[in-house]
């Protein structure tokens, strides 16, 4: 019997719909196994902005600081595409990765047997894919100095700054060789060290860090070639760092291999303290109240809360199995959807999951 503090920042568009389903989940953990969950609701994105003008107000990074974990849904919606930069719903998302110090991005791509029609693949090139990004999360071009744009020369110029400490580097390789440790112990590094001092130092720094690995089995790949082989052949890869960037554009690849956007959950870590949970996926604004969108990456990322947050394995397995039992019926939400499969709203597959908890 255990007790947490969950801050939930449901934020925009379909945002608060796919939290409201993996809360089913987790208050059916609660009564299944006898825990008490304490959730307590801030704003974030778009929705902080129209209650009190900013997106991430220092009363939502305050709960989030004496929670136990953070269950985030989504940010951003077309309406505020118009606005400074500098208060963008976006800007919350950044501002609460780099608040918290979630240097550690954990995104899982696993292909449900289940949904290997789903794939725009070939069924022999994504079943059995199992592949773990680990994105470094609050460094490189996202968060670099100087940035900006200015006029130079009588033409404007925008600049950003792909720039990597020794040690934040250090500190993001030593978690993927701990997940790598953890699993079939096969780390791929991407990079673009042909080109970039950036990645040159990134991979000095990984190549160091290996030498307290000895049993995981190490690879350096450019990021172009890495972008081209999670198509060719997906099965090669273990467990994937990267930087900020690189890591962003490769995990949105690499949900493609499972299906769909809608079912990869992440895990935001620090050092110490906090961690985050949200789906990959953003917030759709057009797709809002229309109880249409999958809730399975939501959902999921409640089951990684539970594991990494709060060591509660076999709660977190329990939501993992009732998503596959859920498949393994035929429900599907739209973008999974395929012939002779029963199609079920966000609210629905979000009651049939719980339940099966
Ligand atoms: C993600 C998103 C964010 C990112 C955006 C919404 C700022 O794409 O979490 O992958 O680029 O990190
Ligand atoms: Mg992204």
């Amino acid at each position: 019997m255990a007790n947490f503090k969950i801050a939930v920042l449901s934020g925009d568009g379909i945002g608060p719909e796919v939290i409201a389903q993996g809360l089913k989940s987790l208050k059916a953990v609660e009564r299944k196994f006898g825990h008490s969950f304490e959730f307590k609701e801030g704003l974030i994105g778009g929705v902080a902005i129209d209650a009190v003008g900013v997106p991430l107000p220092d009363e939502t990074i305050q709960l989030a600081q004496c929670s136990d974990a953070v269950y985030l849904g989504a940010v951003g919606d077309w309406k505020y595409d118009k606005l400074d930069p500098a208060i963008r719903p976006e800007k919350a998302l950044l501002g609460i990765r780099k608040a918290l110090k979630l240097y550690a991005n954990l995104r899982p791509a696993f292909v449900y047997d289940e949904l290997v029609e789903c794939s725009p693949m070939k069924k022999d090139t994504v079943a059995g894919v199992d592949v773990m990004i680990v994105r470094e999360l609050t460094g490189g071009a996202y968060f670099g100095e100087p940035k900006g744009i200015e006029t130079r020369n009588g033409e404007k110029i925008g600049y950003n700054n792909m720039i990597y400490t020794q040690s934040e580097i250090e500190r993001i390789a030593k978690m993927a060789f701990e997940v790598a440790m953890k699993r079939r112990k096969k780390l791929c590094s991407v990079d673009k060290a042909n080109v970039l001092d950036v990645s040159r130092l990134w991979r000095e720094v990984i190549l160091k860090t290996a030498e307290s690995y000895p049993e995981v089995e190490l690879s350096h790949m450019y990021v172009d070639n890495a972008a081209m082989q999670l198509i060719r052949n997906p099965k090669q890869f273990d467990v994937i760092v990267t930087e900020n960037l690189f890591g962003d554009i490769l995990s949105d690849e690499a949900s493609m291999l499972t299906g769909s956007l809608g079912m990869l959950p992440s895990a935001s870590l620090s050092a110490s303290g906090v961690a985050m949970y949200e789906p990959i996926h953003g917030s759709a604004p057009d797709f809002k109240g229309q109880n249409r969108l999958n809730p399975i990456a939501t959902i999921l990322s409640a089951a990684m809360m539970l594991k990494y947050s709060f060591n509660l394995d076999k709660e977190g397995e329990a939501i993992e199995d009732a998503v596959r039992k859920v498949l393994k019926e035929g429900y599907r939400t739209e973008d999974i959807m395929s012939e002779g499969k029963t199609l079920v709203g966000t609210a629905e597959m979000g009651d049939m999951i719980a339940s099966y908890v």
